[in-house]
């Protein structure tokens, strides 16, 4: 029998020419020009799942992009790993700044990754790391080493929101009921020093439009005279943040969840160098809410981020004009505990209230969802810790993501069941910007610590 080691030596080329194969697919649920790619995406997963060796695999229609479904359910006695992925991707643009096209795949080496990186969108988020886990399973059932039944749930709406899985989940908790659910959507500290992601943030995400004079107007003419719908946006916006950056949204800490000192300073133990990490992104400085490091400011605290700003003359040249709208894009990212509805609602009565008379304020909620923390005290993310010491030879520390993944918390509300978050992205690929890439190592360690998590959970599970 090979072992999961000597299976990755001897197929790791076709599993990598399989990846390609998979990322040279433009699946952009954002844009609906892309939809034939995003329905071809979801066949190509649902092939591989079936030679991988599912019994039964299924294309679940929704009001939007199909869910892949696909089981090896081998005993009823033993336990259910849930897998969860995404076979969507974010948009490639800007075009211009990806150095090789997103979606023709090529093999660089980089100093993070000197045996290689797979440069394409969706490369680590989440094609890769998802096709991670078919592969595992292809060499479990091919070298008949299956601890448990498995249950594969791949959608093509993360980028999005989500929207259609939210409908399906609860209609099928029955085919979904599972004893743990596994994804690899997230990342490591470095293939050194490798982490579990015990957190995901909540989310919620609103645009805002301020209404001005009916008419875009002569700068000369009206300047002065009346609100400029730019310049209120503005003001209102650097208003969202007092001088310490605390948001001043009033009551928007109110359910925040405060760590101890104690759970503080555990977290502060993890390697981190702020001299890299500034280096990294070409900045003098950090910044964020007083009293937090860097390392809390991105995942146990919440935060308020303009994420696109625009209105009034962008053309070339000068154009003086007082436009008669301005529009921001604006996400809070979440800590456990924050309601993002409630916090939506909060912000929706705080911008409308501090709105001067002489312009309108619409605001419009997008998507959100709930954070989620992973407990370390149960047998899953014993089975994951002990995995990755199989793999890396080091224990994994537990780390908070400052990323989201809103379906997780729905998981447990529906499924009554944990996530354990087994990520082998590093910050540094490049997710949802241009020349987002997935080291080829990280690649086949994931192979590799799969199975081995397969193994010990079902070896620590009693039902
Ligand atoms: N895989 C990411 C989330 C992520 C990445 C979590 C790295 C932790 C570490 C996911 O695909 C994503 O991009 N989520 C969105 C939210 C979603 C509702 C669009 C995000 O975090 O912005
Ligand atoms: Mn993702
Ligand atoms: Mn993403």
């Amino acid at each position: 029998m090979n072992t999961i080691k000597s299976y990755i030596e001897n197929h790791k080329n076709r599993f990598v020419e399989e990846l390609i194969e998979l990322l040279k697919i433009p699946s952009i649920s954002a844009d609906s020009e892309y939809k034939k790619d995003v329905l071809l995406t979801a066949d190509f997963v649902l092939e591989s799942l079936k030679k991988a060796g599912c019994d039964c695999v299924e294309l679940c229609e929704t009001p939007g992009n199909p869910i892949i479904y696909g089981e090896k359910i081998i005993d009823n006695n033993l336990p259910t790993v849930l897998v969860y992925g995404h076979y969507d991707v974010q948009p490639a643009d800007p075009i211009n700044l990806w150095e090789s096209p997103p979606f023709e795949p090529i093999i660089k080496n980089t100093k993070t990754h000197p045996e290689g990186a797979i440069f394409a969108r969706g490369a680590c988020d989440d094609k890769g790391q998802m096709y991670m886990h078919v592969k595992a399973f292809e060499y479990m059932i091919a070298e008949k080493n299956l601890p448990c039944n498995v249950k594969f749930m791949i959608e093509g709406e993360e980028e999005i929101g989500s929207k259609s899985l939210s409908w399906f989940v609860p209609r099928n908790k029955e085919k979904l009921a599972n004893d743990v659910i596994l994804i690899s959507d997230t990342g490591m500290i470095s293939n050194e020093i490798p982490s579990i992601t015990t957190g995901l943030r909540g989310l919620s995400y609103v645009e805002v439009e301020v209404i001005g004079p009916n008419r875009d107007l002569h700068s000369g003419l009206y300047g002065g005279a009346v609100a400029n719908p730019i310049n209120i946006l503005t003001k209102m916006i650097a208003s969202l943040h007092d001088e310490n950056n605390i948001i001043t949204i009033p009551n928007f800490y109110d359910d925040v969840q405060e760590l101890s000192k104690d759970e503080r300073n555990e977290m502060s133990k993890a390697p981190f160098s702020l001299e890299n990490y500034k280096r990294a992104l070409n900045i003098e400085d950090v910044y964020g809410e007083k009293g937090f490091t860097t390392n809390e400011r991105n995942s146990i605290r919440p935060t308020l981020d303009v994420n696109g700003i625009w209105g009034g003359y962008m053309g070339e040249g000068a154009k003086t004009v007082i436009a008669s709208k301005a529009f921001a894009k604006i996400s809070m990212r979440l800590v456990p505990n924050q309601d993002w509805n409630k916090i939506t609602e909060l912000f929706i009565n705080h911008f409308e209230k501090i709105a001067p008379k002489s312009v309108k304020v619409i605001v419009r909620a997008h998507h959100g969802g709930q954070g989620y923390v992973t407990p370390i005290d149960t047998i899953e993310y014993l089975a994951a810790s002990k995995a990755y010491e199989k793999s890396f030879g080091k224990t994994p520390i537990p780390q908070r993501s400052g990323g989201s993944i809103p379906i997780v918390a729905l998981f447990e509300k529906e499924l009554q069941s944990k996530t354990i978050l087994m990520g082998f992205g590093l910050d540094s690929d490049a997710i949802h910007s241009p020349n987002e890439h997935f080291g080829v190592w990280n690649y086949l360690k994931g192979i590799e610590t799969i199975p081995y998590f397969y193994h010990f959970f079902s070896e620590l599970w009693v039902k």
